[in-house]
């Protein structure tokens, strides 16, 4: 696989980063995942002014412009031949020659940046869209600035870890009594022709698949909701399902042992699924 690292095409082998980068000391580093379907990119554009958030945010450099940033994605679809997939993009404020809490003068540190793929065929074709996903809900423990999307993603990886264990396929973590999000995706519960999800803010990633399947559940006549929800209302709702740039949209069937509606994949959910896929091509 060839892979993309500050200015270069390398074999992933011959990619290398510093031991002093600040991502690898301190999680000094943002990211974003984009979707491959059929050779091309789903909502490069919402993933590039999240990106440019972000680097905002932490007071990051943007080390190439958004238009050479896709072109990046593109070669590197190209040579590695994908059709269905990810390209995961990386940037990290560089490594100075010691560790310090202070940043180093971006003068003298360059950002690191580095993409490559991941070729996953069957991805818009996933089974678990038929079974729907096991949920359990843990307490968020994570910072507070959520809505930054940095590679700081310990907690989540735990949460995950906690869900197998427990044979489910994911966590849903809950602060003050409500849902924040999934370890990896945002989630909603829904309740007759409503779909309901947490409100943007610091506590939640802005989620670019979010963004896109709200205005087609808006478009598709359903109502949207804005609005904190708990576990129990979600265990009472009629269906449950989450978003994200990789998993698109995938019902949730199971919350804490307890079945949601009739313990399958709801049918709003798989519409909007269907829509966003079709919408996205
Ligand atoms: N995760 N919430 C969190 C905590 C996330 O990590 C993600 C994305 C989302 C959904 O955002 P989007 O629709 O823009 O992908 C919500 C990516 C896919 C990942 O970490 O692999």
């Amino acid at each position: 696989r060839t892979v993309y690292l500050n200015g270069d095409y390398l074999p992933e082998t011959e990619a290398k980063v510093s031991i002093f980068d600040r991502a690898f000391l301190m999680a000094d580093g943002i990211y974003e995942v984009t979707s491959v379907l059929e050779g091309k990119l789903i909502d490069f554009p919402g993933h590039a002014t999240r990106l440019q958030r972000s680097l905002s945010e932490l007071d990051l450099r943007a080390p190439c412009t958004m238009e050479e940033l896709l072109e990046i994605h593109r070669e590197l679809i190209r040579v590695n031949e994908i059709t269905e997939g990810l390209v995961y993009l990386q940037i990290t404020r560089g490594a100075p020659g010691d560790r310090d809490f202070v940043f180093p003068d971006p003068e003298t540190t360059e950002p690191t940046i580095v993409l490559f793929t991941q070729n996953k065929p069957g991805l818009a074709t996933s089974p678990m869209a038929d079974t729907g996903m096991k949920i359990i809900s843990i307490e968020d423990q994570r910072w507070g600035r959520r809505d930054i999307k940095t590679v700081q993603l310990l907690y989540p990886s735990m949460g995950k870890m906690m869900a197998k264990k427990a044979g489910c396929d994911d966590a849903w973590m809950v602060e003050d009594g409500f849902v924040t999000e999934g370890t990896s995706n945002n989630a909603y519960i829904v309740k007759g022709n409503k779909i309901i999800t947490r409100a943007l803010s610091n506590d939640i990633l802005h989620g670019i698949t979010r963004a896109a399947v709200l205005r087609f559940a808006t478009e598709a006549q359903m109502e949207v909701e804005e609005r904190n929800f708990s576990i129990e209302e979600a265990q009472g709702a009629d269906e449950a399902f989450i978003t994200s740039a990789s998993a698109f949209v995938m019902p949730v069937v199971e919350i804490d042992g307890t079945a949601v509606g009739d313990g399958k994949p709801g049918h709003r959910a798989k519409r909007l699924r269907e829509i966003y896929l079709e919408e996205s091509l």
